[in-house]
């Protein structure tokens, strides 16, 4: 057992309760802070991570029973010893049902507050061991998980040959500008993993009309649409977040802000924010790289491209976003070169 970290923060009025915890803490190694302010009691609890333990003396002051439900509003693991001289029943019961985890009646013995805050700091440190392991264990599921995701999303580009690390640049640029749209860190996450699955639906088009040098009749080209919905239908219906914003990006990348798009013909921002964002991430790789069907373009072409495509086939707010930022969209093309 290790006492070393533990920290307590105490809103104190009473000297000699003061004393008392220093005398308990002092020789085990606890570190004790003090403030007679619930507002600084308050900002220290939010501020400082490290808090395992909060001791608070209680006079029968309302805010007090104030103070203990909103720190346990902000985190409900932290540990509230209120300290009281106050032996009436009633008060304890207002306390305990405030949410403080114990109520010790002074004057306590600082040996006996010692033995109690030594077992107190071994639940700490094996609560802290298991939040631990449960951490490293759950980042090696989503580090398999997200390994899965590229599996999936590699599968679609070794049927449509010759794009390379398309996938991956989709999702840096479409991370990028969730990002630049003031997108949280979570969002800019799920466009990174989600957007390389846009064309998982092409494993179901037969590789006749993938792979096509010329131009697709009206009816290949029909065939060719559907890889939207079957990407949908391969991606939706599981718990995978990333899985479901797959599916919504392989549903609604080809739907164009003006509502000339497929499959479902979507106008402006009826289409979901994902798709706008991955067809502009899409289209812009595709013409930067190089296709069977064509030769790349330079960067200029390409850009004069999206740009004549605002507000017809690109949501218009989100094209800006994208134009602003290209240099690091071409830091991105650096240092995952398609194939020229
Ligand atoms: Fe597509
Ligand atoms: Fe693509």
């Amino acid at each position: 057992m290790s006492n070393r970290n533990i920290n307590i923060l105490y809103y104190n009025t009473d000297i000699q309760s003061k004393d008392t915890v220093l005398n308990a803490c002092i020789p085990i190694d606890i570190n004790v802070s003090f403030t007679d302010s619930f507002q600084n009691l308050y900002e220290m609890i939010v501020s400082l991570d490290e808090i395992d333990l909060v001791f608070i003396d209680y006079n029968g002051e309302e805010e007090v029973l104030k103070i203990i439900s909103s720190i346990h509003k902000y985190d409900e693991d932290l540990v509230i010893y209120v300290l009281s001289h106050i032996t009436d029943d009633e008060e304890q019961i207002k306390i305990y049902s405030s949410g403080a985890t114990e109520y010790l009646l002074l004057p306590v013995n600082s040996q006996v507050l010692q033995a109690r805050l030594k077992n107190m700091a071994g639940l700490r440190d094996s609560r802290r061991k298991l939040n631990e392991e449960v951490e490293s264990a759950v980042s090696v599921i989503k580090e398999r998980e997200l390994e899965s995701l590229l599996l999936l999303g590699r599968t679609s580009e070794y049927k449509d040959r010759d794009t390379g690390s398309h996938i991956l640049r989709v999702g840096r640029y479409s991370e990028l500008i969730m990002e630049k749209l003031g997108g949280s860190k979570e969002d800019q996450e799920l466009m990174l993993y989600a957007a390389p699955l846009h064309d998982v639906g092409k494993i179901g088009i037969p590789d006749s009309i993938l792979n096509k040098n010329t131009k697709l009749t009206e009816e290949e080209y029909a065939v060719m649409k559907t890889h939207t919905i079957k990407g949908y239908n391969i991606l939706s219906g599981t718990k995978s977040k990333y899985l479901d914003a797959g599916a919504i990006i392989a549903l609604s990348h080809h739907e164009k802000y003006d509502g000339t798009g497929y499959p479902n013909a979507l106008k402006g921002e009826d289409i979901p924010l994902y798709g706008r964002i991955v067809a502009i991430a899409d289209v812009f790789d595709a013409l930067i790289s190089e296709r069977v069907y064509k030769n790349s373009w330079t960067l200029e072409q390409t850009l004069d491209y999206i740009k004549s495509q605002s507000g017809t086939h690109f949501d218009p707010a989100l094209t800006e976003v994208f134009l602003k930022n290209i240099n690091e969209a071409e830091e991105i093309i650096k240092s995952l070169p398609p194939k020229l």
